[in-house]
């Protein structure tokens, strides 16, 4: 296992937002984060980065304790983050943005930067436009593409698919696909067609608590789970875009 989070509680300020937050992660697979608005999963993703640190529990990274470290320590270990605000640099240009996150400019480096323009054809052609002057599903790709350029064993990718078209949603998939050949990815997606066509595990949480982890194919035949907790009724397979 690449990541395990065991009995994880977190506040923010006073409230018990992760009471009980329980799941492992295999390396170089997908590990879809699913749950209702609310329920904890970009706290869950702040939690393993230090970012909103845990108060219990603990959360490992290939069997050490992250707990207590601070978040850029956490990052050095490997571990890339894409918020949902993407945390760019809108003032700059995508190739500044990119530059940024390279460390070193040695041949691994380059070798990623190309990985990322081969599965980002469209920031190519925008290398040397200001990042304010991209697309919504644009910049999504600049915020993965900065995080692919660091090397990161594991990446973790807030609702990357929130308010793009269905098409950048399947361009989406194709690069997580991609991805995932050299990095085992934790993605929390609400796009149901997305997460079940990319990920091959999944890991429900609600209010706060894992309520269930397993594999993406017997989720999909669960019927009284996908309603449960993810207000899914119809036929998960029907109308999927991607
Ligand atoms: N800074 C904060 N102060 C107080 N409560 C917060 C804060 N940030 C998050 N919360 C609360 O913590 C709970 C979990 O929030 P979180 O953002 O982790 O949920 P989420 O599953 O990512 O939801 P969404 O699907 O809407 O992105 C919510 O009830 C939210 O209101
Ligand atoms: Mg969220």
């Amino acid at each position: 296992m690449i990541l395990q989070l065991s009995h994880v509680q977190t506040f923010i300020e006073q409230f018990h937002i992760l009471q009980d937050v329980t799941f492992e992660v295999p390396e170089g697979e997908v590990t879809v984060i699913l749950g209702r608005n609310g329920a904890g999963k970009t706290t869950t993703l702040r939690t393993i980065m230090g970012l909103t640190p845990p108060a219990k529990g603990s959360v490992q990274f290939r069997g050490e304790q992250l707990n207590g470290l601070p978040p850029y320590a956490i990052a050095r270990k490997g571990i890339g983050f894409v918020p949902e605000d993407q945390g760019i640099f809108s003032d700059l240009t995508v190739e500044e943005n990119l530059s940024l996150a390279m460390r070193k400019k040695d041949g691994a480096t380059k070798t990623r930067l190309q990985f990322v323009l081969d599965i980002f054809p469209d920031l190519e052609s925008k290398l040397r436009q200001k990042s304010d002057s991209l697309s919504g599903g644009q910049k999504q790709m600049l915020a993965i593409g900065r995080a692919l350029i660091t090397d990161n064993h594991l990446l973790l990718i807030d609702e990357p698919s929130k308010g793009l078209a269905p098409i950048l949603v399947e361009k989406l998939a194709q690069a997580i696909r991609e991805i995932k050949k050299h990095t085992t990815v934790v993605l929390v997606e609400q796009n149901f067609a997305l997460a079940s066509a990319v990920g091959e595990r999944y890991v429900i949480i609600d209010d706060g608590h894992t309520v269930r982890e397993g594999k993406m194919s017997q989720l999909l035949q669960d019927r009284e789970l996908l309603g449960r907790y993810l207000g899914i009724t119809a036929n998960p397979k029907s109308g999927k875009v991607v």
